[in-house]
């Protein structure tokens, strides 16, 4: 008997921790070729205050999903849903951070991460306040009335990030933000995004290239399959909070990053595979 009472708090407790559910989702693209599954009955849920890295070889359809999750593309199968309320367009609780380059180049650095604050009316004195904190955060204090063309890439996808933050999203969706910089500043970066997520402990999502920053961050890293994109494998990540980039230099860090490099260096050869065949398949 207690041992069934224990089983259905567990089952409600788990339940309840969950905050984004992705379930059966496909989506088809027609193109000039033909229909593309970029991706194919999906299926992951992110628990509250988790971090999740999505990592795949390139095309595999991950900012298809991340554009599905942030409500900016319609017409997938399937469903998405945060905090039990299903997502059919951008959702408040949703903050994200992208691909491309975002920065406004005629904005300063404040005025660049204090936009979010003016669009929702909140005065200058108040804005630029909230806007320090969040600059401070990202690492670019004494850098607030510098122009993103004053700054290197690195720094501005941080402006970005900051901006994203500065409206405080309960859920935190990135796309690749840092697949532009060397490693040793995205190593470090990663240092910048572990303490933000330790204070703020949103919910985050991290769709990645790189396995070392996705083992650095990550709760669990979910591994794509190469089109059309699947769940191939999701790996807990077990080494202790709070982390800093000391932690990619031990032995555990090394065995995750050979475990999903298996796996990832299939689907990428698949993935290389299918693009030599289309260029034949052009020329001929
Ligand atoms: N709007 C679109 N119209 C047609 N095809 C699309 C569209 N968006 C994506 N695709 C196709 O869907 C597949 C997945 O694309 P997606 O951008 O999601 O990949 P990705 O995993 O983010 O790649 P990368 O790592 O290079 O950013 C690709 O084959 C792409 O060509
Ligand atoms: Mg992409």
């Amino acid at each position: 008997m207690r041992g069934a009472n224990a089983k259905l708090r567990l089952a409600s407790e788990t339940i309840d921790e969950i905050d984004v559910v992705i379930k059966d989702v496909s989506m088809r693209f027609d193109t000039r070729e033909g229909t593309v599954t970029a991706v194919d009955g999906m299926s992951f849920e992110i628990k509250r205050g988790e971090f999740v890295s999505i990592i795949g070889p390139s095309g595999c359809g991950k900012s298809t999903v991340f554009n599905i999750m942030g409500g900016l593309v319609g017409g997938y199968e399937g469903t998405v849903t945060v905090g039990g309320e299903s997502v059919s367009g951008p959702h408040p609780s949703i903050g994200m951070v992208f691909q491309e380059e975002s920065t406004f180049p005629w904005r300063t650095v404040i005025d660049n991460v204090a936009f979010p604050l003016e669009v929702k009316g909140v005065g200058k004195e108040e804005r630029h306040a909230t806007a320090r904190k969040f600059i401070e955060m990202v690492g670019l204090s004494g850098f607030e009335q510098r122009y993103p063309s004053e700054l290197s890439g690195g720094m501005r996808q941080r402006v970005a990030l900051a901006r994203t933050l500065v409206f405080e999203p309960k859920i935190l969706l990135m796309d690749e933000p840092f697949a532009a910089l060397d490693e040793q500043t995205r190593v470090l970066l990663g240092d910048k995004v572990l303490k933000i997520q330790q204070d703020l402990r949103q919910t985050t999502l991290l769709i990645t290239h790189n396995i070392t920053e996705a083992v650095q961050l990550s709760d669990r890293v979910l591994i794509m399959t190469f089109r059309p994109g699947k769940v191939k494998r999701i790996v807990d990540i077990r080494l202790p909070r709070p982390r800093s980039s000391d932690v990619v230099g031990s032995d555990a860090f090394g065995r995750y990053v050979a475990e999903i490099w298996n796996d990832l260096r299939e689907e990428a050869s698949r993935g290389m595979a299918d693009a030599e065949e289309a260029a034949r398949a052009r020329k001929g």
